[in-house]
């Protein structure tokens, strides 16, 4: 192998990234795109001819895939459990720590405790009975890795082959994301000298934190709003449509768990060395462990490289080695006996308080943000955190402009201050106070109680309600958000636009601006299609079931649980407008407050004539179909794999009772599969035909049970 060779695969490599990087995210291509091609067509001979050669970051490696219409589930065949969480200690906690000294690491030798001595044991307090009585417990290999704070996902290979990569979501289910996965230059798509048959890994995707900081400064600088913390624009970039936009993100993953055995493996080390043959990037911080001791020493040693990394961790997990062992400790519940999540406590760091902004939002509370000198905590920059509301600014933290306080950033929650530091010069200082005025439209503040039993709980409120351009921009946003109206492309920026340009100013505007399309599309910023695209988004939305629409019409205390109770009880939006306090209260989870909310809020004539504006433009307040009379006529179903309550012949009573017909196979003809765990090949037979797949809570739905 010559080094010539080496140097002319390395420079291709990175000059195919850097060409790729300029194309998609800087959008300033160096050179022409059959030059790119020519270059990648050398990379690709290059590396068949010498696959020992071929490098993990290389662009051949991606592939590009299309933008997908919806994220379809994506089912885990052994579930997706989490861990068991111990936390470095910091003294003075427990009342042995007087006598015997606070240790630290208590709960990592407890975790030992647990492990030792279990050998040809199911009972995992035996581990400890035998260390009490003394008992010479052998020693065991544990392997410590960094708990890295991103994104799980489950990469599924079929004789090596990339076949489909998910999330978590509640363990059993998530949702398919190949199309961005592929977009990684750490997922391959083609495993070198993998095991033929399945491979299920399970690792993380995370961001690169320089990258992160990078991406929002230019999103900044385009006038876009930054990223929150790096965890939650990985889950947000996942959740992504179109992969264009995952591929210009500086995310990567690093492979650390399967759910089911690699073949040839007897230790999690060696399964951990398999997938970084197979080209998966494993952390090279993980370090494998003789004893508690060296374990001990592991972890301490992360934390202290914590702030360095170039990604998040917020602890250690540290896994029992040998997987006979790991099999002999099995489960609690959700959580694996063998491995324990150790935390560490969250980053702080202090700085300084530059002013208080007053933030108004959709249901005119108006709260208290602190404006900090720029700081790296963890390894994002922070430049606000959450003060909570005036009790906290004033009375707890007696906050003063100009003070030195310490903030705290834990996983993806916003920073907060959390204590202000003394110094001999803050008396010069004045106190946070909170404006007379709202600092939006000017209108005089109004003092609440938010809880009588709390005195202190004042809340503070803006009254303009949608003539505060602040509480009509956070309205409308809610309106058209995902998890309401679900608007496509209605976001914050286009709503600016569209507020500042007077084409909107409460929801129901929305469906009058398929009417002014003309003047819409000579909007700078907005071209024919994207209008296109906008108002079919609207058209669609104008048939969300009526437990969205009521939530997006803001009603005080109606989150998507009592939206969903409220829907099913009343089965109609002008039933639900009417209804008394007494009525309401009586559905069973509607508390008697929210009541009085709800109906406060339908008795004022300014939203009823909202609802009734809604309804003549077409927004239709679906009701929930009655489970007696669900119709699915003539809807063919396929059911495969194991439901988790319904069995095969109760679906089946359940769909025929419908109207619905029940079918063995996957055809053309087949309307919707209906997939439990363990589904076999007909859920690959309805993926290529692109058979709707549901699972049973989706069929629940559709038999109009509201779940
Ligand atoms: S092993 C049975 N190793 O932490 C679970 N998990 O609370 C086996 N995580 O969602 C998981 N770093 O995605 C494992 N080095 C690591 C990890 C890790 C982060 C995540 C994991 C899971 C969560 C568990």
């Amino acid at each position: 192998m010559s080094d010539d060779l080496r140097a002319r695969l390395d420079w291709l490599v990175s000059e195919l990234n850097r060409h790729n990087r300029l194309y998609h995210e800087e959008n300033t291509p160096e050179i022409p795109d059959w030059e790119y091609d020519r270059l990648f067509r050398e990379l690709e001979a290059l590396e068949v001819a010498h696959p020992a050669l071929a490098r993990a970051d290389s662009p051949t490696r991606r592939i590009g895939s299309s933008p997908v219409v919806e994220l379809r589930p994506f089912t885990h065949e052994v579930p997706m459990l989490s861990l068991q969480n111990g936390y470095r200690r910091e003294g003075a906690e427990l009342e042995t720590d007087e006598v015997f000294g606070a240790d630290p690491f208590l709960d990592l030798r407890i975790f030992e405790g647990w492990t030792r001595g279990t050998r040809g044991t199911k009972d995992p307090g035996r581990g400890i009975r035998a260390a009490m009585d003394g008992e010479a417990p052998p020693v065991i290999a544990y392997v410590v890795e960094p708990k890295l704070d991103g994104l799980a996902m489950e990469l599924v290979y079929v004789d090596g082959k990339f076949v489909a990569g998910g999330t978590r979501g509640d363990g059993d289910t998530g949702e398919d994301v190949s199309h961005n996965l592929l977009t990684l230059a750490s997922v391959p798509r083609a495993l070198r000298d993998a095991p033929p048959g399945r491979l299920a890994v399970r690792g993380e995707v995370l961001f690169d934190l320089r990258g992160f900081e990078r991406m929002n400064n230019e999103r900044e600088a385009r006038g876009e709003k930054r990223f929150e913390n790096p965890r939650n624009a990985a889950a947000g970039t996942m959740r992504q449509l179109d992969p264009e936009l995952a591929r210009g993100r500086p995310l990567m993953f690093f492979a650390h768990s399967s759910g089911e055995k690699v073949p040839g493996v007897a230790t999690h080390a060696e399964m951990l060395a398999r997938f970084a043959a197979m080209g998966f990037a494993v952390n090279p911080l993980n370090r494998r462990c003789l004893g508690i001791e060296q374990v001990i020493q592991a972890v301490a040693d992360l934390e202290s490289q914590r702030a360095d990394l170039p990604y998040e961790i917020d602890g250690a997990v540290v896994k029992v080695d040998e997987l006979a062992l790991q099999d002999a400790l099995g489960f609690v519940t959700r959580s694996p006996r063998w491995a324990l999540a150790f935390k560490y406590p969250p980053a702080k760091v202090s700085t300084r308080l530059n002013s208080v902004l007053f933030s108004v939002g959709r249901t005119g509370a108006v709260t208290p943000v602190a404006q900090l000198e720029p700081v790296r905590v963890g390894g994002v920059t922070v430049r606000n955190a959450s003060l909570h509301n005036e009790h906290q600014m004033a009375r707890v933290l007696g906050l003063r402009v100009g003070d030195t306080v310490e903030i705290q950033r834990a996983g993806d929650v916003i920073p907060e201050v959390v204590r202000v530091i003394p110094t001999p010069s803050r008396d010069s200082l004045s106190p946070a106070a909170y404006p007379e005025a709202c600092p939006d439209c000017g209108h005089a503040l109004v003092r609440e109680l938010s809880d009588p039993k709390k005195p202190e709980m004042v809340l503070i409120r803006c009254p303009n309600t949608l003539a505060c351009p602040a509480q009509r921009l956070a309205a409308l946003r809610h309106f058209a958000a995902r998890g309401t109206m679900d608007i496509e492309g209605l976001g914050e920026k286009l709503l600016e636009l569209l507020i500042a340009q007077g084409f909107v100013s409460r929801p129901s505007d929305i469906y009058r601006l398929a009417e002014r399309r003309a003047e819409l599309v000579s909007i700078d910023r907005l071209g024919d299609t994207s209008v296109q695209n906008l108002l079919d988004a609207i058209e669609a939305s104008k048939s969300r079931p009526l437990e969205r629409c009521l939530m997006a019409l803001g009603v005080p205390s109606v989150g998507e649980s009592t939206a969903k109770d409220l829907a099913r009880a009343f089965r109609g939006i002008e039933a639900v407008m009417d209804a008394s306090v007494e009525a309401l209260d009586a559905v069973p989870g509607i508390a008697e407050t929210t009541a009085v909310g709800i109906r406060a809020f339908f008795a004022d004539p300014r939203n009823r004539e909202e609802v009734e504006r809604l309804r003549s433009l077409g927004v239709a307040f679906v009701p929930p179909a009655a489970p007696a009379s669900a119709s699915l006529g003539g809807k063919t179903f396929v059911l495969t794999g194991t439901l988790p309550t319904l069995s095969r012949d109760q679906a089946k009573a359940l769909i025929e009772g419908a109207g619905g017909k029940v079918s063995g196979s996957v055809s053309k003809k087949t309307d919707f599969l209906v997939a439990g765990a363990e589904a076999g090949s007909k859920l690959d037979r309805a993926q290529e035909l692109g058979v709707a797949i549901i699972d049973e809570p989706g069929l629940r739905a559709l038999l109009g049970e509201s779940t």
